[in-house]
């Protein structure tokens, strides 16, 4: 199959050339449990940094009884290799669906192709942290930053990006620093040589080219902590808003979207099948995918396919007989703590664009 930038598929949906990002047709996205790294969205801020592994390093500092500075090798060869199997998903997925009720300027439209699934594998960020001398005991208020090593304009200043997550969080088993995606080293556009990999959180806070991990008394004074990937209530604007109001972001809500048709699309009549995925956050699990052919009056249960694992995606399909008319599916999803995903999506607006799961709706009209 020929290429394209970045070694992605020939179909895959480039929203930005510069810096790089896309996503795969959602057709072929929920095709497979593990998405193909050819078709894994890509969502970068900066354009992507040259790293050499041989010279590079990882520092862990901060409140750490032991500063460190890793290369590759040693990163490898002094831990356990661990794998885990885990979905990502920008908080920014959906975001189209957010413009088209109010416009929300300088952020990229996202339609529901920011989120892929994949194999990592790599080592467990509390083993690091062992060695650096982090107790478990000493987790209650910490919190762990990690460094990129690309470079970010915003705000007339440039700096590299970072974020940071609850050190409770950083010290569960699934967190991992990851050096190989579906059984490959890191591809450069996602994170060569080493990222976090945080299951259950929104994607950003899984930091590609990962040079640093700092432990701190507080969360990453990084702008993509700070001000991005906040979410506001959706009377607050840009230009008012206080920053501090905003609730900074980690785990991620119970979401479900119909991949297998797009908007307005025209089916035969007769029996169709409707696909797509489900994803609870925070490792809860899906527990159920109702799917509607009439906007949400009746709906009926879809057939939910995964593999046990609550840092994965739920893949999903329902067949409907639908005689010719014009109809609107509809798919809401409940997790295992019976969250369930809001009806309007207006009260879901905010303005920076994060964190939409309202119920997907898709008209079709069959013939
Ligand atoms: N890490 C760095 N260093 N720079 C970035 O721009 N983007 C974040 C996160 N890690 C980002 C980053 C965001 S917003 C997301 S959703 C995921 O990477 C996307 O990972 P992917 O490009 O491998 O899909």
């Amino acid at each position: 199959m020929a290429k394209t930038l970045f070694d992605k598929h020939v179909d895959f949906g480039v929203r930005q050339a510069n810096p790089f990002n896309g996503g795969p047709p959602p057709r072929l996205l929920g095709q497979s449990h593990i998405t193909p790294t050819d078709l894994f969205f890509v969502r970068s801020h900066g354009d992507v940094p040259e790293v050499d592994a041989d010279s590079y390093r990882l520092e862990v500092n901060g409140r750490v009884s032991r500063h460190l500075s890793l290369s590759l090798d040693e990163i490898k060869n002094n831990f356990e290799r661990v794998a885990v199997n885990a979905t990502l998903q920008c908080a920014g997925n959906r975001r189209e669906e957010l413009m088209a009720v109010q416009p929300i300027p300088h952020e990229l439209p996202w339609g529901v192709d920011a989120i892929s699934h994949a194999a990592w594998a790599g080592v467990r960020l509390r083993d690091v942290l062992a060695v650096a001398g982090v107790e478990s005991e000493a987790a209650l208020n910490l919190h762990v930053e990690f460094g990129g090593l690309d470079e970010v304009e915003r705000l007339n200043n440039r700096f590299r990006y970072g974020g940071s997550i609850p050190l409770a969080k950083g010290l569960s088993p699934e967190v991992i620093l990851a050096y190989e995606m579906n059984g490959e080293p890191l591809a450069p556009a996602h994170g060569f040589p080493l990222r976090t990999i945080v299951p259950g959180f929104i994607g950003a806070r899984s930091v590609k080219w990962l040079e640093r991990i700092t432990v701190q008394d507080e969360p990453s004074h990084n702008y993509f902590q700070r001000k991005a990937y906040r979410l506001f209530a959706s009377n607050a604007r840009a230009d008012t808003v206080n920053w501090d109001n905003g609730m900074m972001l980690g785990e991620m809500n119970v979401t479900s979207v119909i991949c297998s048709h797009t908007e307005d699309e025209r089916v035969g009549a007769g029996m169709i099948a409707v696909q797509g995925y489900a994803l609870a956050g925070g490792g809860r699990e899906i527990a159920r995918v109702d799917v509607s052919s009439d906007g949400g009056q009746t709906w009926m249960h879809a057939e939910l396919f995964n593999d046990t694992n609550p840092w994965a995606w739920t893949l999903w399909k329902a067949n409907f007989e639908l005689e010719p008319g014009r109809y609107q599916l509809v798919v809401r999803a409940m997790d295992t703590s019976a969250n369930t995903q809001p009806q309007d999506i207006s009260q879901v607006w905010n303005f920076k664009g994060y964190m939409n799961n309202a119920w997907h709706r898709v008209n079709v009209e069959a013939r």
